[in-house]
């Protein structure tokens, strides 16, 4: 499975459909509203680094993980030209190579949605076991709104509340996944761990 992803990260940037090379503006407004404030954070299938750098401006302290090490390489050159500390690690989120109770924050955009639905609760215990009581996990995903069959997952409200029942949601709105090639209908889902 890594492979896969390795080749899609080792051809043009400009061909990764989802490596837009911003931050996304979901992520952006709840910091500078304050409502997700600096801490020890995570970003789950961090790509190449683009959110996990921005936290990192922003003074969260940030670890960031993603299955290939094609795409942790480009994040770790971006972070050296950023002048910013990241510890990107090359694993899987099904098996974080972090403690329990680690994290404050964990950020997902695009993560949750690459897995089958037999994988979806052990993420979510995964996601759920790094994690401080009290803290903030962000779900950006591809809903059951977006036509066609190709690319990610398409989740439901239903599915997230199902996968994430140790979790308390606070927030579940429809939102606008833009990707280089266009933009998607999604979910965004603001969850702390109970
Ligand atoms: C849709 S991309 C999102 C990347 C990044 N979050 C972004 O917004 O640009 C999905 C990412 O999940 C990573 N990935 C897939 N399976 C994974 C796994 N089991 N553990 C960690 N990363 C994984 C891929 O390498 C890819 O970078």
């Amino acid at each position: 499975m890594a492979d896969w992803w390795d080749e899609v990260y080792s051809g043009p940037r400009e061909e990764i459909p989802w490596d837009i090379g911003v931050p996304s503006e979901q992520l952006v407004e709840l910091i500078e509203k304050g409502e997700i404030k600096p801490c020890p954070a995570l970003d789950v299938c961090c790509g190449t680094g683009t959110e996990a750098i921005y936290l990192a401006k922003n003074g969260f302290e940030v670890s960031a993980i993603d299955i290939s090490g094609e795409a942790v390489k480009i994040a770790e050159k971006k972070a050296g030209e950023a002048k910013v500390k990241v510890d990107f690690r090359v694993g899987s989120v099904l098996e974080l190579p972090f403690q329990d109770n680690s994290f404050g924050f964990v950020n997902d955009r695009g993560c949750f949605h690459v897995f089958a639905p037999e994988y979806r609760k052990w993420f979510a215990d995964e996601i759920h076991r790094v994690m401080k009581r009290g803290g903030i996990y962000l779900l950006r995903c591809f809903s059951e709104k977006e036509p066609g069959g190709w690319g990610p997952c398409r989740i439901s409200k239903q599915e997230i509340v199902r996968t994430f029942s140790n979790f308390k949601i606070s927030l579940m709105e429809d939102i606008v996944l833009r990707g280089r090639k266009g933009s998607h209908r999604g979910y965004m889902c603001s969850m702390r761990k109970i």
